[in-house]
């Protein structure tokens, strides 16, 4: 097994046991106040006429719907939709001539989210199940991928950029909220991989993650706001800073 798999694996397990309801929530036992609320995240009246459950599975670390800026008709893509919080929000926004794909790897969390589009009655939301570092989704054809507190928890965040240019169409945007950091963990802090499973240790410098995404061939990459994730992840001695971020940025319409 590479290390890539089993980094896969241990995610997998974590947010598979959440999911299922073995473990309350997506960060340690050792953090002191992990993975904010989704009150604290979203507007309150942005999740009223969610399913409790939904509200409650949501482990995200900020909001990207509201700087999506979705229009009716748009086709959108969460990576790592997990409970599908994000994916119920988009499919308000872009209505029945639009359409909302979510994917994830992990079998518990689709099933959850599934529950929750039936009891909706939602006919605009798909999910799929699938790694992020090699989507199953054909080429060309999202018009905006989002993502929330997904991409610090993937082990090649490089083939994961390379894959959300490929399935954007020309023009098409990026809205992420991830945890990234000023400085880099050290290598021995980076191994640990329950760490790594709750969006620490797999969390990369600010700077290289918006370089990853310019070697992809994103442009016109905007960091809209970086706040202080200490609250979200306890500091600990070695640990650089922590920081959850909003991101914006274009596929070229040439490509
Ligand atoms: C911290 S949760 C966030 C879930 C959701 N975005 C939200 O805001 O509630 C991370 C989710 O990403 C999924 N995930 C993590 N790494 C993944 C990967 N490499 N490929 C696909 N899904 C992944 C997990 O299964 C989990 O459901």
């Amino acid at each position: 097994m590479t290390s890539n798999d089993l980094i896969h694996e241990k995610v997998q397990e974590r947010y598979g046991a959440i999911a299922s309801g073995s473990t309350s929530s997506c960060c340690g036992e050792t953090a002191s106040d992990c993975c904010s609320t989704p009150v604290q995240l979203y507007e309150p009246e942005m999740l009223a006429g969610l399913p409790v459950d939904t509200v409650g599975l949501s482990l995200g670390c900020g909001d990207p719907v509201t700087i999506a800026g979705l229009q009716p008709g748009e086709v959108v893509l969460d990576l790592g939709s997990g409970g599908g919080i994000d994916c119920f929000l988009a499919a308000r926004q872009v209505g029945e001539a639009g359409h909302v794909i979510g994917v994830d790897m992990t079998p518990a969390m689709l099933e959850k989210a599934n529950a929750a589009k039936t009891r909706m009655g939602l006919t605009n939301v798909e999910f799929r199940q699938g790694q992020i570092e090699a989507l199953p989704v054909a080429d060309n054809i999202v018009d905006i991928v989002m993502s929330n507190c997904v991409i610090n928890l993937s082990p090649d965040k490089r083939a994961v950029f390379g894959e959300v240019i490929r399935v954007l169409k020309p023009g098409g945007r990026v809205s992420i909220s991830d945890i990234v950091t000023e400085g880099e963990f050290s290598p021995e802090l980076r191994a640990d991989l329950a760490q790594w499973a709750e969006c620490v240790t797999g969390a990369i410098d600010v700077e290289l993650y918006t370089g990853l995404m310019r070697e992809a061939g994103f442009e016109r990459i905007t960091i809209v706001d970086k706040v202080a994730a200490e609250d979200i992840v306890e500091r600990k001695e070695g640990m650089p800073r922590v920081y959850s971020a909003r991101i914006t940025a274009y596929k070229p319409q040439s490509a």
